[in-house]
């Protein structure tokens, strides 16, 4: 537990008895929250600042009390400060630590203040600044899908519903779906920064204190917005920390299905990328595998991020006001969280760089699964002016006869194709090829050329804007 320079609890004067040495360990938090040192050092030399200003505190304890801190940061940063679990968290540390340097007069610094708005606003500055990385790291992502996609418009294969072939589009419009995933993440994670930006310091335990502070001034000093409006509101609020377990679990379920996707392509049934040797492991048995082992690790790290989020609303739900020690683990759940998200855009930006389309393979199966069908039904409606039903029964049959035949659509004859209806006109056997299929398919956000070739212009304002 925490200890004043006797090497006691600060509680001690009130608690008797040594805690039990399991409660200590449980109790700790020092080991995940020592990340959170030069917030906390920064937010205890506004505080102070603030205390001088408003006459709470004298000019000389400020000093003093700002030197002691910067001489402990040097140390921190130097690796020459202990970290020892007894003093259960960084607040705890750091404070014993200039209790060393100054004696006495670092009590003075826990004026007018508690550790719970304390680790929030620790909090907040980190996840502030750690947003902002994420936001940076999506940017450098959405980017390797863009000259992906651009080097791949007129590649074409078969876009897939319930893994069948469905349809022909470009295989930069399936990229660029990705890229609207990873916007929206950026929007997330950005929207998250207006909650972000709301100063807890000086709610202190819960009720606010009668010490005439200024949270305008330490809003101001530390980078907030405004200062947050309900005492205990401030120190039971965890849901900016939901909000950004959420965001992270959304972009790696994204991150996710890719790399499913990519899994799946890669296989020998599939065989519709190659990944290069940079991005692949081998057996320790089978001295022939190849095993696409980095995107194995993309899909399954998203369990975890989801877990941090279940396991934060879980310690959440029905947890009275306001601060209780359940809600300590909140940072061990964003700090993992935060590590395996920069971890994977990290993979991820790796795989998209080490991989080829193979687009030959990807050409052959658009010949497999009559793909073309629904253009023929498209065509008739036109072309005839049936109501799509009837045009959708008529390529029925059309796609039943040529099965028979052992061919797929666009390998039939107009013969062929007119003995269904003759009335069908010769211009179907250019509607139903499969490269005219791609280009035709130019309503709004549909895979054509002329689309992504606009779009990708948009993306390229967007990602840095
Ligand atoms: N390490 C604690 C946490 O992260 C700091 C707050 C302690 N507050 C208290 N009332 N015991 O939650």
């Amino acid at each position: 537990m925490s200890k004043n320079k006797n090497n006691k609890p600060v509680w001690s004067s009130r608690i008797n008895q040594k805690n039990i040495s399991a409660f200590q360990k449980i109790g700790s938090s020092l080991n995940f929250d020592k990340r959170l040192f030069r917030e906390d050092i920064s937010a205890s030399i506004v505080h102070v600042e603030m205390l001088e200003k408003q006459k709470i505190i004298s000019l000389s304890i400020k000093n003093k009390i700002v030197w002691g801190l910067k001489r402990i940061l040097n140390e921190i940063i130097k690796k020459k400060f202990t970290f020892d679990e007894r003093n259960e968290d960084i607040h705890m540390s750091i404070e014993k630590r200039l209790f060393e340097i100054l004696g006495d007069d670092a009590g003075f610094i826990h004026t007018a203040r508690s550790r719970n708005d304390q680790v929030l606003t620790d909090l907040k500055i980190w996840l502030k600044k750690s947003t902002n990385e994420i936001i940076e790291e999506l940017d450098m992502t959405m980017k390797i899908f863009l000259k992906s996609a651009e080097k791949n418009i007129d590649t074409i294969m078969p876009g897939f519903t319930h893994l069948k072939n469905a349809q022909p589009i470009s295989f930069a419009h399936y990229l660029n779906a990705y890229i609207e995933m990873f916007l929206r993440d950026k929007k997330r994670f950005k929207n998250n920064l207006e909650n972000l930006n709301e100063n807890p310091l000086g709610v202190a335990a819960f009720s606010g204190t009668s010490f005439n502070i200024d949270r305008i001034y330490t809003t101001k000093k530390l980078n907030f917005e405004k200062p947050t409006r309900n005492s205990i509101d401030t120190v039971s609020d965890r849901d900016f920390v939901c909000d950004f377990l959420y965001s992270v679990s959304i972009c790696s379920i994204h991150i996710s299905r890719f790399s499913e996707e990519f899994i799946i392509w890669n296989s020998d049934i599939f065989n519709l990328i190659n990944l290069n040797d940079k991005i692949v492991t081998g057996s320790s048995i089978m001295p022939q595998k190849k095993n696409p082992d980095p995107l194995e690790y993309l899909r399954g790290k998203s369990g975890i991020t989801m877990g941090n989020l279940i396991s934060m609303m879980t310690i959440l739900k029905g947890l009275p006001l306001s601060y209780f020690k359940d809600l300590q683990d909140d940072k061990e759940l964003i700090f993992s969280s935060f590590d395996h998200i920069k971890s994977c855009l990290r993979v991820l930006r790796e795989v998209l760089t080490n991989f080829t389309p193979n687009k030959k393979r990807m050409l052959k199966l658009t010949k497999v699964g009559h793909i073309t069908a629904t253009d023929l039904a498209d065509f008739i409606v036109k072309d005839l002016n049936y109501p799509f039903r009837k045009a959708y029964s008529i390529t029925s049959k059309i796609v039943n006869m040529a099965e028979k035949k052992g061919k797929v659509i666009n390998e039939l004859s107009l013969k062929e194709i007119r003995s269904i209806d003759k009335k069908i006109n010769e211009n179907v056997l250019k509607v139903i090829d499969t490269r005219n299929s791609v280009i035709s398919k130019k309503s709004y956000g549909g895979t054509s050329f002329e689309n992504i070739k606009k779009v990708i212009k948009k993306y390229k304002k967007e990602i840095n804007g």
